[in-house]
């Protein structure tokens, strides 16, 4: 049956997890930290290790199908995300790929360039681009309102001037929830000559974006929150490539791919993580019916069908957190510009304890500061009690999120 709303049953039957007989009556609410794996990504890994577990690329015929499959990667990719296959990196997580993409920038910036970064990120988009102070570059913040957490765009044009290089800022915050406009922040920086690098790590679980539109130089996520393996994958636009210098070997400077990856590529990982796409395309095929849409129509079709079911289950889940007395829900009160990725605090109630007693009631849930220490300081929250956080996806069911609210509120009453 062809549907324009999500088809769980069908989404779930993805999604191994599911039906994992030790999983039966959970629910898991921490996809912000690490979502299931779909089974297009198991399959194709198991097929890599069972039968092109070799040095792809060489001249023997096994060798030149695992090179095959992991070019199939760049080029699915390539098409969901609406950008250059060779604009594509894969690395071992988005933490590496910022600390490999700072050393990159020495080479670019100068003694007394600027560069801004936020209290907002997630630590992996912050401190190896703060760390450039130590070789004179300039570092300025983008600092958050101090009770809402948000980045308010009317402040950026004040922190720009002709010494700005490089503007650094998440796509989404993983605390928040809430979802910044990266086209018009990318565009207000453009126009100033002004590069920008957005961690999408937050965002991309919700529905790939298209990088082209977004506008940006670097765009980052981290394929185990996308329903992949443990990877991360940079976007990094020509007109971005040619100012970083190679981290790689001296002798594969010529060779794009390798420039900006010096633990050099997990082979199996990167041929599996074409299985993201062929899940997006599956949901698709099995929306829509048709497998002969444009990529680009595609991506829009599959963000707009994980997004309403994101929604429909994200409002009842805020109206109870923002009716709810003991409980101050961190990030905006509503679905609108927010993901599912929702974190609250509980009166009277440490966000670690209810984590566990949610986790001894099958209810899968996270409790810290996740990261994003500084965001949570400068909204005057004690970073070590940390916040209590919810992290859904397009998988996550109505009644998931009736149980979570049922037990959370006979547990705090
Ligand atoms: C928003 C955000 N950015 C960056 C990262 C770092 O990603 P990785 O674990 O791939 O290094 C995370 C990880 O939790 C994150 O949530």
């Amino acid at each position: 049956m062809k549907t324009k709303t999500l088809d769980l049953d069908f989404v779930r039957r993805q999604f191994p997890a599911f039906s994992e007989p030790s999983l039966k009556g959970t629910a898991f609410f921490e996809n912000a930290g690490g979502s299931y794996m779909c089974c297009q990504v198991m399959d194709q890994l198991d097929r890599y290790l069972r039968q092109t577990k070799v040095q792809p690329f060489h001249p023997y015929p096994q060798a030149q199908e695992a090179g095959a499959h992991m070019q199939s990667a760049y080029g699915k990719f390539s098409g969901w995300l609406n950008v250059g296959s060779e604009e594509i990196y894969f690395g071992p997580s988005t933490s590496q790929n910022t600390y490999v993409l700072a050393q990159a920038m020495l080479g670019w910036l100068k003694e007394g360039d600027e560069i801004i970064v936020t209290n907002q990120d997630h630590e992996a988009n912050s401190g190896v681009f703060r760390r450039l102070a130590q070789q004179g570059i300039v570092v300025k913040e983008w600092g958050v309102d101090a009770n809402s957490g948000s980045l308010n765009v009317d402040h950026l044009p004040a922190l720009f001037n002709k010494h700005t290089k490089l503007l650094v800022f998440p796509h989404c915050s993983n605390i928040l929830g809430e979802i910044n406009p990266v086209a018009h922040i990318a565009d207000l920086a453009r126009d100033k000559g002004i590069k920008t690098l957005v961690d999408g790590v937050s965002y991309a679980g919700h529905g790939l974006p298209d990088v082209d539109a977004l506008g940006v130089d670097i765009y980052l996520f981290s394929l185990y929150k996308v329903y992949g393996t443990h990877q991360g994958v940079m976007v990094v636009r020509q007109q971005m490539d040619a100012c970083l210098s190679n981290q790689g070997h001296y002798f594969n400077d010529h060779l794009r791919a390798k420039r900006l990856t010096p633990a050099g590529p997990d082979h199996a990982q990167i041929a599996a993580a074409a299985g993201v796409c062929d899940y997006l395309t599956t949901l698709y095929q099995h929306h829509v019916g048709s497998s002969k849409a444009r990529d680009q129509n595609k991506n829009k079709v599959v963000h707009d069908l994980l997004r309403q079911a994101e929604i429909d289950v994200l409002e009842p889940l805020l109206e109870f957190f923002n009716e709810h007395q003991k409980i101050t829900l961190i990030g905006p009160k509503h679905a609108v510009n927010r993901a599912p990725t929702v974190s609250v605090l509980v009166k009277g109630h440490k966000a670690f304890d209810l984590a566990n007693a949610l986790g001894q009631k099958g209810l899968m849930c996270g409790a810290g500061h996740f990261y994003s220490k500084r965001l949570l300081e400068a909204m005057g929250i004690d970073a070590e009690e940390g916040v209590l956080r919810f992290s859904l996806v397009h998988y996550t069911s109505a009644q998931d999120v009736t149980k979570l609210t049922q037990t959370l509120k006979a547990l705090i009453a």
